[in-house]
């Protein structure tokens, strides 16, 4: 039987150790490209069945329509988001699926521990101790106990990050478009959020709708000293005014593991680089911010998820036509979809 090949883009070490160990029948060939897909790079993906992609890779008009003429029928997107891919374009030339679920614990994880570092200074103090400082001076944090969290966006990874939260005995308040109204949540308006948060946590899509959510003006609204944490997609916080409600001492610290250019940056060592990134660099020069890389994700659990979910979706959609994780917008609601209409996209 002919392996299917599948070209792997913004391929990373954890990457290929995970998709190795997921192809127990040795079904697939892979070829795994440190480099991401673009229209520059395409050409790569020649003889291949299928590409893999990540969140930065970019899936535009003109390189879709290069899969196309290559006789590739599929991309497996890696990943829950699909903001890099002109979905309406794939429509009926190359299939799309993605994996919409792989550990909210995660994400939610993360959110905690970037807040418990960060209002405990444990990134000062982790510092200060390996240089035999033991001083205290400055490190004064605060408790979360009895503390208000504004939560925006209550699905899959907002609810864990919810029950944390409860268990450190806080008090949840919520915002959600479609608004979980059995799940015991508290819902309030988003006006609301702002005004009576103590700490913000994001976990919506980034959608025309959400996009720059928190700007000047929200920030305003806001409770002074409030803690911002976005693990979602960095383009929901205008990063500018972030960086001026800091400034002004409006906003009590930053934690941040998306950021809205973050795709020129995230996930490369730039270490030896000088950073043309301002804001980013003005960002991390402060001491009341966390920036961690796009690494919410990144847990044993959720790598062997994504690689199980990703190779199932191909064999569904190569050997059965069809898929519960397809794309298509045709459908209001993608993760919605029901397919009733033909039973698969096209
Ligand atoms: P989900 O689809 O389960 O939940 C999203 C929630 O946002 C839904 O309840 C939805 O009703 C709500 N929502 C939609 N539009 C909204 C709006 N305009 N205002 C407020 N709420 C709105 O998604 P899940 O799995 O919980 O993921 C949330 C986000 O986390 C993703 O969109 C993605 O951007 C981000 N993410 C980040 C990762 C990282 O490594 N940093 C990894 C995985 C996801």
């Amino acid at each position: 039987m002919n392996k299917i090949k599948i070209a792997f883009f913004d391929a990373k070490e954890y990457d290929i150790t995970s998709f190795n160990k997921a192809d127990t029948d040795s079904e697939f060939e892979y070829r795994f490209f440190e480099t991401r897909l673009n229209i520059d790079t395409v050409r790569l993906a020649e003889g291949a069945d299928v590409v893999c992609v990540f969140v930065n890779d970019d899936i535009n008009k003109e390189v879709i329509d290069r899969l196309c003429e290559y006789g590739i029928r599929l991309i497996a997107l890696r990943c829950a988001g699909y903001n890099n891919v002109d979905v309406e374009y794939a429509y009926k030339k190359i299939h799309l699926v993605r994996v919409p679920a792989y550990s909210p614990y995660a994400v939610a994880e993360h959110a905690i521990a970037l807040l418990l570092t960060s209002i405990r200074r444990i990134h000062k103090s982790y510092i200060r101790t390996r240089d035999f400082n033991f001083s205290l001076t400055g490190l004064t944090g605060f408790d979360l106990h009895g503390k208000t969290v504004g939560v925006v966006g209550t699905g899959k990874i907002g609810k864990v990050f919810i029950d944390i939260c409860r268990g450190f005995g806080m008090h949840v308040i919520a915002y959600d478009k479609y608004p979980d109204l059995n799940s015991g949540i508290e819902y309030v308006p988003l006006e609301e959020i702002w005004e009576r948060s103590d700490i913000l946590s994001f976990h919506c899509p980034l959608t025309n709708e959400t996009r720059h959510m928190v700007n000047r003006e929200t920030i305003h609204k806001m409770k002074p000293g409030v803690v911002i944490i976005n693990t979602s997609r960095g383009a929901l916080i205008d990063a500018e005014s972030l960086l001026e409600g800091i400034k002004e001492r409006r906003i009590g610290a930053a934690c941040l593991d998306v950021y809205e250019e973050e795709s020129d940056v995230f996930f490369n060592d730039l270490s030896g680089h000088i950073m043309d990134d301002e804001i980013l660099a003005r960002l991390i020069s402060m001491p009341n911010v966390i920036v961690t890389s796009h690494q919410a994700f990144l847990t044993k659990e959720a790598l062997t998820n994504i690689a199980d979910t990703t190779l199932q979706n191909i064999r569904d959609i190569l050997n059965e036509g069809r898929c519960q994780n397809e794309l298509c917008y045709r459908c209001p609601d993608f993760s919605t979809c029901s397919k009733e209409h033909v039973k698969k996209c096209f």
